[in-house]
């Protein structure tokens, strides 16, 4: 146990001698020794990093391999030289990670810092597959439409995770499809959804200043990107519905007013109308699906809060009613 203390004094000291460090615990593991339930472990592993994954504002997200579990981990690194505030986001972003535990959201497995530069990096769940973002935009290119049946089950699992991070007291504030990573399931042809990146997310049991400005202007609620105090899930419904209307329509409904910026979405969110989404949908599908489908847009992305679903799973209801085969 002592040459464990010592290593963990080394490995404090300076970030250069954790290699010595590294092996001296190493030794201690070969060697055997007497464990004191007492003191803290002391554990040191490395990470191979294979390919970046992807890039976003607060950080890059690389695929990485944990030789000590013979596993593949997706790893996301905070981007050097950001404010002390958004350091605090992201290490909030891992620990809500780690807290929830739900097939439709990634596990969070470790945080830490690396040693030579100082970057603050978590591993999670790595993911195959694309986000829902790239997936819209490669069926556009192709002039298609993303199938019905895997719109629904995405935005199934997706309402599902929303749900579990509400009763969590977590409101995500970045609901959006480059969010969203959709993945085959090994061997099936069926699809499952995760919800990804709380890096903006809302602790309402414990964050008390909720009124900075964040999201994506794109899909934000009023409410939202007013900054008014107390948003609430609704706010993450809002976001849900817009992505639905994208998903089914294969088009952004505010799509003629996102090359104008910022304060003409803005507007669009507070003032504007949602086109039909019914006209956007193929003239073969029932009148009936079409209308539904549109209802749980509208409802969604009520301009008020208190008129949309007042719960993630009220919304997965509605929609998965609306899709129901007997209504096509
Ligand atoms: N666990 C994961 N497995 C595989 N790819 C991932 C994973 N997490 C994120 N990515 C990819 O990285 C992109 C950016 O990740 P995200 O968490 O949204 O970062 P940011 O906060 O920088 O937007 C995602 O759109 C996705 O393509
Ligand atoms: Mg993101």
């Amino acid at each position: 146990m002592r040459r464990v203390v010592a290593a963990m004094q080394l490995a404090q000291q300076s970030p250069a001698r954790i290699t010595q460090a590294f092996a001296l615990a190493t030794d201690v593991a070969t060697r055997g020794g007497t464990f004191d339930p007492s003191a803290s472990l002391f554990h040191s592993k490395q990470y191979r990093i294979v390919d970046q994954l992807g890039e976003g504002g607060m950080g890059t997200v690389y695929q990485a391999y944990d030789p000590m579990l013979e596993r593949n981990v997706a790893i996301k690194v905070l981007k050097p030289g950001l404010p002390s505030a958004l350091r605090h986001r992201f290490l909030a972003e891992a620990r809500h990670g780690a807290r929830l535990a739900h097939p439709h959201l990634a596990r969070v497995y470790d945080l830490g810092i690396e040693l030579d530069t100082g970057l603050d990096w978590f591993a999670m769940e790595f993911l195959q597959g694309r986000d829902l973002e790239t997936l819209l935009q490669r069926a556009r290119l192709r002039r298609l439409r993303l199938p019905t049946t895997l719109v629904g089950i995405v935005f199934d699992h997706v309402l599902d995770a929303m749900q579990h991070a509400h009763d969590a007291g977590l409101v995500h504030r970045d609901v959006k499809p480059a969010n969203i990573f959709v993945s085959r399931r090994p061997g099936h042809d069926l699809v499952s959804a995760k919800l990804l990146d709380f890096g903006v997310a809302l602790d309402r049991r414990r964050d008390r200043d909720n009124t900075d400005i964040c999201g994506d202007p794109r899909y934000v609620a009023p409410e939202q990107i007013l900054g008014e105090p107390n948003i609430n899930h609704r706010a993450d419904i809002y976001a849900a519905g817009i992505s639905l209307f994208e998903a089914l329509a294969g088009w952004h409904p505010m799509e003629t007013v996102i090359g104008q910026g910022t304060q003409a979405l803005i507007q669009a969110h507070c003032e504007g109308e949602l086109p039909p989404l019914s006209a956007a949908l193929p003239r073969h599908w029932s009148a009936t699906m079409r209308a539904r489908l549109e209802d749980v847009v509208r409802i969604a992305c009520a301009k008020e809060a208190s008129r949309r679903f007042d719960s993630a799973t009220a919304m997965r209801k509605a929609l998965k009613q609306a899709l129901r085969p007997e209504t096509c």
